[in-house]
């Protein structure tokens, strides 16, 4: 292969993979595997196993093991990465697991891969982009190389800037405004998917979200292209107001009404205010991954995240942080939720923070909501 660097194989999910065997610091010219983005992998496996035999692009293939996953499936997959390091070991590993015959490699700019498949003929069931930090460079080649129907699935790891940090950077990226709080990573989802609902309507088509998720510092959003209106297009250009001080957040449509009413309140938005994933789509995965536990490498822990996940649909947006509402001791969360379903208050957790919780305090403060809600005995 003529590499420069050594490479050992490791075994993730049903897949023996080909990486590099680098344990010092990370050279950018050599390849790179990481074994923590194996959820995201195995998540984006149950999606596409659930597509029975699709046609996948997987633009950013990196080494390969999401590509070579998806083809021991039976995906038909065109893997393609700017780095030909990374490619060679990707074909070392296509032949290994038997699959070099359901893998096309090209070697070029994503944008131009996925432009040269976007004839409509040619489109895809499947896109999925996974680039280090922002995927917005590259949303409008892959909108437009996914057939109708199908899936356009992207990773961002650009979570400083979508949490609010940069502000101006957000306004300039994203054309959105954000600000800093303790449910900054889901503002980060519903950023990107009202970013992604825009930029597909100008190419006149539609998204709906069906699978969006936080982990381990990126966030990764499933969403199906349709050539149709398919949700409230009000859902997609929503704003919220957040008031640090008693935690508050109001959101709806109209800025104006909402700053009349809101002064002293941070403003975030553009942004998705409806649900960042579909109950029943959930289901289906969910239906999945219980049947192939064989297939994944961190079945327990995906499992565990799709479950929370679908508990929280149906909730408002924007969960709070216990120890942020109540201050003292809190009991355990799942003990603190009993309690409030108990005494007749819907409340569910959140995948996205262990002290996460989600409920509807109507006008009221939410943290003397919260107390009121819990019985003071119970507190301590
Ligand atoms: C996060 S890694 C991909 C990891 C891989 N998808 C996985 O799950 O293991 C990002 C990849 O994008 C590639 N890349 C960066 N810019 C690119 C571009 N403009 N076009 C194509 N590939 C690019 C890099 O070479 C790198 O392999």
């Amino acid at each position: 292969m003529g590499l420069d660097f050594p490479v050992k194989w490791v075994r993730e999910g049903k897949a023996d993979l080909l990486v590099p065997a680098i344990t010092e610091i990370r050279r950018s010219s050599i390849p790179f595997y990481n074994p923590v983005t194996s959820l995201n992998r195995d998540i984006s496996l149950a999606v596409v196993m659930g597509m029975g035999k699709p046609r996948v692009a997987d633009a950013m293939t990196g080494i390969g093991s999401r590509a070579i996953r998806y083809a021991i499936e039976g995906a038909y997959v065109e893997a393609n990465d700017l780095s030909p390091s990374s490619l060679s070991l990707l074909l070392e590993s296509a032949r290994k697991n038997g699959v070099l015959n359901r893998i096309g490699v090209q070697s070029t700019d994503a944008r131009a891969f996925l432009s040269a498949e976007s004839a409509p003929n040619n489109r895809f069931d499947f896109v999925d982009l996974d680039p280090f930090g922002s995927p917005a460079p590259f949303l409008d080649s892959a909108l437009a190389a996914v057939k109708a129907g199908g899936l356009l699935a992207f990773t961002a790891t650009d979570l400083a800037t979508l949490c609010g940090h940069y502000p101006k950077a957000l306004l300039e990226k994203y054309g959105c405004f954000g600000f800093r709080s303790e449910f900054c990573h889901e503002m980060a989802i519903r950023i990107l998917i009202g970013y992604i609902y825009r930029r597909a309507r100008l190419q006149n088509i539609f998204i709906e979200p069906m699978l969006s998720f936080y982990a381990d510092h990126y966030v990764r959003i499933f969403v199906k292209v349709a050539m149709n209106r398919v949700v409230d297009p009000d859902l997609a250009s929503g704003f919220v107001f957040y008031f640090p001080r008693n935690k508050k957040r109001t959101w709806g449509n109209d800025p104006k009404a909402l700053i009349d009413k809101n002064q002293e309140g941070k403003l975030g938005g553009p942004l998705w205010i409806g649900r960042i994933a579909s109950s029943s789509f959930i289901e289906k995965i969910r239906y999945t991954v219980n049947l192939r536990q064989d297939a994944l490498q961190n079945y327990f822990r995906v499992n565990k995240l799709l479950g929370l996940l679908q508990g929280e649909l149906d909730y408002p947006p924007f969960f709070y942080v216990v120890p942020t509402l109540l201050a003292g001791g809190n009991p355990p969360m799942s003990e603190l939720i009993k309690i409030l379903n108990d005494g007749g208050i819907r409340a569910s957790l959140t995948h996205f923070d262990g002290q996460g919780i989600r409920f509807d305090p109507g006008d009221e403060e939410p943290s003397i909501f919260l107390a009121r809600s819990l019985n003071p005995s119970h507190m301590m």
